[in-house]
């Protein structure tokens, strides 16, 4: 831990922060009579907090964004170089790390095409659904204009973005939410909408067709989905799914958004989540990973086609895409992108993370048969799910108190750090996650599971 930081100025920052920090996603009564937990340094898989004490971060961050790990010293001095050289201008004017960030990207994406910058996933997300209603303005007569989103998933936090929101804890409050967005049934086998049967996969993308059948596909615009589900619950899709999804876009000429905010940048094992499964995207969203939290830097990527619909009519004033995010012109977001990207490529990190992923799965697989309260073990690359229920018959799932209190004793025995779903879906807060950065080795995956696997016993034995 840093050494320069003396009991004294640790003290200060606590107290700074109790007096005047309002933490993401927390209730803060705790506060009253607990400290908030600091973290002051990390390296690696690793962080430390203010008290000095080593975790291993089984989360990339809290929430599977630091693919590259901690501590790395070339992504600092490549953001530090630029910004000293140019730190910042608007985006109608280009930058030496935009222009060659971009294009390595698209290298890494056939068929894409384009990269528009701005610096959340939310605001990624929020690009596509413009670019979408623009569309049916300039194309349709305004009638193309619906976006369809999937129950479960979660394309951020504004209001658009959670009126595109699969999940009704995280939008409870916050409406009246914007108009023409229209819900999609979710893809979790394991809790199938129709029983057990044989073809999961391609009813529940025909129950995507028949939303555009209700709604009229001369309505619906575009299909925004996650290519694994993340925070809804870890979803890798069943068999058949996405080749039916695919084919419903082509014969409604509806776009396919796909939001590959966590499985972009390698996380399931190739460089996005979507060409695990063949899919041909129209527009793209990418935000966590991308730098790995080294710089905020989100984009939204299109194939030409779309893009080409923004640049037909030089005359008209209003069709090309007057959007602008400040902050998408900052260059530290597309420097911090391309030595990212370069680490990737560098250190085998996309194969690291498909050979590590199926052992962290098959180590899953192992709890999942030690322990009954695991229903169902899910994940695709270092992206995995252990689903927590009551009765392995009923699939009833567990208080999300019981998935908080494995979450907690796994940090308090062992330091390791997991994640759960978390203000997600009502009473189905009970899906424990795993996303580490794609950096680990076995060694680091046996700690993160022997302590989930002392946890479960603890927790299960009252
Ligand atoms: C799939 C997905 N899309 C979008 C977002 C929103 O990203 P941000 O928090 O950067 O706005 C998230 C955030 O967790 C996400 O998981």
């Amino acid at each position: 831990m840093n050494e320069m930081l003396t009991q004294n100025d640790i003290s200060h920052v606590v107290e700074a922060d109790k007096a005047h920090v309002w933490h993401h996603l927390i209730q803060h009564a705790k506060f009253d009579t607990t400290d908030p937990n600091i973290i002051v340094e990390g390296k690696g898989m690793r962080v430390w907090n203010q008290a000095g004490r080593e975790h291993i971060d089984a989360v990339s961050g809290g929430v599977w964004t630091v693919n590259v790990g901690y501590g790395r010293e070339s992504i600092a001095n490549a953001v530090r170089d630029q910004l000293m050289k140019m730190n910042y201008f608007a985006g109608s004017a280009g930058s030496i790390p935009g222009a060659l960030f971009a294009e390595k990207l698209i290298e890494k994406m056939p068929g894409m095409s384009r990269v528009y910058y701005s610096n959340s996933g939310s605001e990624a997300n929020e690009k596509c659904f413009k670019i979408v209603r623009q569309i049916a303005h300039n194309k349709y007569g305004g009638k193309k204009h619906k976006i369809l989103y999937r129950q479960r998933d979660y394309h951020g936090t504004t209001i658009a973005t959670l009126s595109a929101g699969g999940q009704d804890e995280r939008k409870g409050q916050y409406g009246p939410f914007t108009p023409g967005f229209v819900e999609v049934p979710h893809c979790l086998e394991y809790r199938s909408q129709w029983g057990e049967v044989d073809d999961y996969g391609i009813r529940a993308a025909n129950a995507i067709e028949e939303v555009i059948l209700r709604e009229g596909p001369d309505t619906v615009g575009a299909l925004c989905l996650e290519p694994v589900t993340a925070g809804g619950g870890v979803i890798t899709p069943p068999e058949g799914y996405w080749d039916r999804v695919q084919e419903i876009c082509k014969k409604y000429d509806i776009l396919l958004h796909i939001d590959e905010v966590v499985c972009g940048m390698g996380r399931t094992g190739t460089w996005f989540g979507y060409q695990q499964y063949g899919i041909e995207p129209d527009m793209v969203t990418m935000a966590k990973g991308v730098a790995s939290g080294y710089a905020a830097i989100s984009c939204t990527v299109t194939t030409e086609e779309v893009f080409q619909m923004f640049k037909a009519d030089p005359s008209d004033p209003m069709s090309y895409f007057r959007d602008i995010s400040t902050f998408g012109g900052c260059t530290a977001g597309p420097a911090a992108a391309l030595e990212n990207m370069r680490i990737l490529e560098d250190e085998n990190l996309l194969e690291n993370t498909t050979k590590m992923g199926e052992y962290l799965l098959e180590k899953l697989e192992g709890l999942k048969a030690k322990h009954e309260i695991v229903g169902d073990v899910r994940g695709k690359g270092l992206f995995c799910g252990a689903e927590l229920v009551k009765d392995r018959d009923t699939r009833e799932a567990v208080d999300e108190s019981v998935a908080s209190a494995v979450v907690s004793a796994c940090m308090v025995n062992d330091g390791v750090i997991i994640g759960m779903t978390n203000r997600s879906l009502k009473g189905f807060n009970n899906t424990l996650c795993l996303s580490p950065a794609l950096i680990c080795t076995k060694n680091d995956l046996d700690q993160i599971v022997e302590s989930i696997d002392t946890a479960l016993t603890q927790v299960t034995a009252g």
